[in-house]
């Protein structure tokens, strides 16, 4: 085993490592020259790209976080309507589905349960659906109209971190992918995106090179009992899966929150020292988001939290509020968790570490969950 843990301590340090390669595996062969995109797997017809009129994205768990981030970039560069739900819950509450309505879902394993049940769901009421999946031939792909496979490679740690990565990055080529068939008003925007994503692996090992703060932050959070996380836009998803990694991996009690929900209740959690980390989005975000996230970290602050804050660089304007500060390379914004989300995986290995844990067999918690 130490072998092929390729001389990390955990399985999922090496895949943390392991993205920049991962997220360039799924784009191989799917950039093509002149900013097109290549997806020759999603055998569905250009006409039947074109009638769709709606997506649902369904899965559960880290893969349901990809979808919710999948939700602002489809939307934005199709303008189809996106819906993204827990596969439990999407089963059973009788959704609105026909010959018209794409379902994309999300699993790493292929083969959960609840993401099975809904896709079958899915095609009973004659929707078409594409997967996004990283287990070659398994079960989810095989009952799917069409799959498009991250190609991240095996993922043997329990919590899903390259295999995350990469689901968004495949989520970013069926958004770009629709756009692109159905010829939308962006086709500019789309072509310059597709540039972007060719940066990314680059920009995730940048992140990684960084680590060794945060690794030092983490360990003064190890006897922690709550962590809050907050983000904005597509960073509120990202501020969900921290949370979510942090519970998984380090058994503490980690929320994330809409951070423009602050106000409306959650702000009173927060005491003194109260750690707090805060996904900041991009300065260039539209609609004076990245002002507004700015405001809550000042907010929180004022009322006692310990600010951890993940900027762009050259992002200064945190800088007065910031106990902690992680730097991340100026990215997109709607490509911008591809590399928010990695440091908030490495805080939750490390503080999972320092208290003593299996990384990679978190209590309770299976890596394939094949009931319902
Ligand atoms: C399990 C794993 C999670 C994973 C979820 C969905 O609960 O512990 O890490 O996110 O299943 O898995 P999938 O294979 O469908 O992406």
């Amino acid at each position: 085993e130490a072998a092929e843990k390729g001389g990390y301590d955990w399985f999922m340090l090496k895949e943390i490592a392991e993205q920049p390669q991962a997220v360039a595996d799924t784009l191989l062969g799917r950039l093509g020259e002149n900013g097109e995109l290549v997806l020759d797997e999603v055998r569905l017809s250009d006409q039947e790209l074109r009638d769709i009129d709606k997506v649902f994205v369904v899965a559960c768990g880290t893969a349901y976080h990809a979808g919710l981030i999948a939700k602002y970039a489809i939307e934005h560069w199709t303008r189809i309507p996106v819906e993204v739900e827990l596969a439990s819950e999407f089963r059973y509450r009788d959704p609105v589905l026909d010959r018209s309505t794409l379902v994309v879902v999300i699993s790493q394993s292929g083969e959960t349960m609840d993401t099975l049940m809904a896709l079958r769901h899915a095609r009973d009421q004659k929707a078409r659906v594409l997967a996004i999946c990283n287990a070659n031939g398994s079960t989810i792909p095989r009952e799917s109209d069409a799959v498009l496979y991250t190609h991240a490679g095996p993922e043997v740690a329990v919590a899903s971190t390259k295999g995350f990565l990469t689901q968004v990055v495949a989520c970013y080529l069926v958004g770009l992918f629709l756009a692109q068939v159905r010829g939308v008003k962006y086709a500019d925007e789309v072509a310059s995106i597709v540039d972007d994503l060719r940066e990314l692996p680059a920009a995730v090992s940048q992140v990684l090179a960084g680590m060794e703060p945060v690794r030092e932050l983490a360990r003064s959070l190890a006897t922690e009992d709550t962590l809050l996380f907050l983000g904005r836009h597509v960073g509120y998803p990202v501020a969900l899966e921290g949370a979510l990694k942090l519970k998984e991996l380090a058994y503490i009690h980690a929320e994330g929150f809409a951070a423009g929900e602050l106000k409306h209740g959650s702000i009173a959690l927060i005491g003194p020292g109260t750690p707090v980390v805060v996904v900041v989005p991009s300065p260039r975000s539209r609609g004076s988001v990245h002002g507004k996230v700015v405001s809550n970290i000042q907010e929180v602050r004022a009322r006692g939290a310990r600010t951890i804050v993940v900027a762009e660089e050259g992002d200064d304007d945190v800088l007065p509020y910031a106990d902690h500060l992680i730097r991340v390379p100026r990215t997109p914004t709607l490509l911008a968790p591809v590399v928010t989300t990695v440091p908030l995986q490495v805080l939750a290995c490390e503080i999972a570490d320092t208290r003593g844990l299996d990384v990679d067999q978190p209590r309770n918690l299976a890596k394939s969950v094949t009931v319902e």
